[in-house]
């Protein structure tokens, strides 16, 4: 059974982990706080900082896996989506390790990562499955058959639900990344503001009406009380929060009842917000699904789940050589 190292680079966590067996021994990430100040990733300083992060987290996760390089039977990366500039740090780090040491490459794509983060501890979902993806970058309904064939069903049309947190957070003063603040502040509010709920068809959703109904109550209220938004915070937080969840929350459980799952699973970035976990557990409750919420460093991006990724690709001998790039389009 393989050791496989496995590199996550597409936005701004640069992470390293190692796993045996299916069994994860290291998972290094290095965050990067230089973006906080920008009110978002500034894609050129990602890069960088990947390039500066990336050579002592790889040794750390393998000293940290108590072994060597010798040890490693082949390489996985995200190969995409994500930042360019970023990826293009991980995959060259990747294809050069795999050529100095002849080892396989392994490309992961990071949103199939992001499901798979279910697989790395019990307990597993059973297929088929219906995962709700929630991140920076995206937004999906994912339709999980097999460890490698999903199928995605709905998705957002403009911005992500990380990003509906990260864009309302900005508005409100607040710094990047601002999904966490808004958990944090909204466990001290009440639900006491309205905003629009979107109205698009499927399991598909939309954010970007929301953004603009938030910047226009905010202008509104400030217009009339300067002070509107500092004495409120907990409160527009709590309302915010409560919006996007129950958007989320409606099209999973469209998707459940129609396809009559009761497997459901929550990842990515988001499903670190405390919100969205009590909604799931309660809803699982009134719908008797079996639930399943990653631990929070399975949540953001980690190599973890590409190192689990990896593994089930190994399986399979799904390799690639040394001539991919992120540059291609991603088919993966
Ligand atoms: O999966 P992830 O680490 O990176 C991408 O693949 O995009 O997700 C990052 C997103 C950011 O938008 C961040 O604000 C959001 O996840 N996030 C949260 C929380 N923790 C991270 N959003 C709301 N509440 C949280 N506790
Ligand atoms: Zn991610």
């Amino acid at each position: 059974m393989p050791t496989i190292l496995a590199i996550e680079s597409s936005c701004d966590d640069t992470s390293c982990a190692v796993i045996k067996d299916g069994v994860v021994l290291s998972n290094i990430i290095a965050g990067q706080a230089v973006h906080s100040e920008w009110g978002g990733v500034v894609p050129e300083l990602a890069s960088r900082a990947h390039h500066q992060n990336i050579v002592p987290v790889v040794n750390s996760a393998i000293e940290s896996a108590f072994l060597s390089k010798a040890d490693i039977d082949a390489v996985g990366f995200t190969r995409g989506p994500g930042l360019l500039g970023s990826l293009l740090v991980g995959t060259s780090f990747a294809k050069a390790f795999a050529l100095a040491n002849d080892l396989p490459l392994i490309e992961v794509n990071h949103m199939i990562a992001h499901v798979l983060a279910h697989f790395i501890e019990d307990p597993k979902p059973k297929f088929p499955f219906l995962c709700l993806t929630v991140s920076g970058g995206h937004t999906q309904i994912v339709l999980v058959k097999d460890h490698l064939d999903m199928e995605v069903i709905g998705s957002t049309k403009d911005d992500a639900a990380g990003e509906a947190f990260d864009k309302s957070a900005k508005l409100l003063g607040l710094t990047y990344p601002g999904g966490p603040l808004i958990d944090k502040y909204a466990q001290n509010g009440e639900v006491k503001y309205e905003f629009p709920k979107s109205k698009v068809g499927d399991y598909d959703y939309s954010f970007s009406g929301l953004k603009t109904a938030i910047m226009n109550f905010i202008n509104n209220n400030k217009q009339k009380d300067p002070a509107f938004v500092d004495r409120e915070l907990d409160h527009i937080c709590a309302s915010i929060q409560h919006i996007i969840i129950e958007t989320l929350m409606k099209k999973l459980i469209m998707a459940a009842n129609d396809l009559d799952i009761k497997e459901i699973a929550i990842a990515g970035g988001v499903s670190a917000n405390s919100g969205l976990r009590n909604a799931i557990t309660f809803y699982g409750k009134k719908y008797n699904w079996n639930t399943y919420i990653p631990k929070f460093e399975y949540c953001t991006d980690n190599a973890a789940m590409i190192a689990i990724t990896a593994h089930y690709k190994y399986l399979k001998k799904e390799f690639v050589d040394q001539s991919v790039s992120p540059l291609s389009r991603l088919k993966i």
